[in-house]
C-alpha cells in the first residue's frame, strides 16, 4: 500500500480484487453499451449479483458515452455505489485518448460527490482490454485524481486504487512519485 497525502485528502495504491475492498463507492471499467463484460466489469456483476444489470437495463437509454458515468446500486458488494465509468479504447493516441481518460475520472469523481461518499476504489482504466498503455494511463488517472481532490471534492476524502497485477502496481507507484502534494 502506498500513499500520498494532499492536504486532509488522500490518494492511495493497493494490490488485489476490487470487489473484495470495502468502500462507499466502487468505480466499474464499463463500456457505452453499459452491457457488462470481461475484466474488472465481469468481476464486478459476478460478484454483485443480478441487480447491478437490472438497474442497468432500466437507465440504459442511449448509453452511456465515452468519457462519463452512470451510478447503480451496488447489489452484494461492500459498497452502497457502482459508478460505471467507460474509459476510451486506445486508437494510437491521437483520437483524444488521455483527454477522455481525465473525463472518465473526473465523471466517476462527481457521482461519487453527489451520492456523498468519502471513500471511492478505482480499477485502472482502460488498460485491460481498451490496452491504453498502463504506464500514460497511470499518469493521467493520477493526475485528473489529484485536480480533483485539491479543487472540487467536498465529500469524498480518500480514492484508492485497486491494482490487479504487480506491473499495473508499479506503473502507478512511478506515477505517484511523480505527482506533488499540496
Ligand atoms: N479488480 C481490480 N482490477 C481488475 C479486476 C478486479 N477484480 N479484474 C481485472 N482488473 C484489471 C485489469 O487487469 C486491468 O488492469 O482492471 C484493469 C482494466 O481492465 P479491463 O477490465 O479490461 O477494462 P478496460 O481496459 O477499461 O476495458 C473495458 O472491457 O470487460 C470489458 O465491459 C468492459 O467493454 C469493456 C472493456
Amino acid at each position: 500500500m502506498r500513499e500520498l497525502a494532499l492536504g486532509s485528502r488522500r490518494i492511495r495504491l493497493a494490490t488485489g480484487d476490487i470487489t473484495k475492498v470495502p468502500s462507499d463507492a466502487i468505480v466499474n471499467a464499463a463500456n457505452s453499451d453499459l452491457a457488462g463484460g470481461g475484466g474488472v466489469d465481469g468481476a464486478i456483476h459476478r460478484a454483485g449479483g443480478p441487480s447491478i444489470m437490472e438497474e442497468l437495463d432500466r437507465i440504459r437509454g442511449s448509453g452511456c458515452p465515452t468519457g462519463s458515468a452512470v451510478r447503480t446500486g451496488a447489489g452484494r458488494l461492500p459498497a452502497q455505489h457502482v459508478i460505471h465509468a467507460v474509459g476510451p479504447r486506445w486508437k494510437g493516441g491521437l483520437a483524444q485518448e488521455p483527454e477522455l481518460l481525465a473525463s472518465a475520472y473526473r465523471a466517476s469523481l462527481r457521482l461519487a460527490e453527489e451520492a456523498g461518499a468519502k471513500h471511492v476504489t478505482f480499477p485502472s482504466i482502460s488498460t485491460g482490454v481498451y490496452r491504453f498503455p498502463v504506464e500514460l494511463a497511470a499518469g493521467v488517472a493520477l493526475d485528473a485524481v489529484a485536480a480533483f481532490l485539491k479543487s472540487e471534492a467536498r465529500r469524498v476524502e480518500a480514492v484508492t486504487f485497486v491494482l490487479f497485477d504487480e506491473a499495473t502496481f508499479a506503473a502507478y507507484e512511478a506515477a505517484l512519485e511523480r505527482l506533488i502534494p499540496l
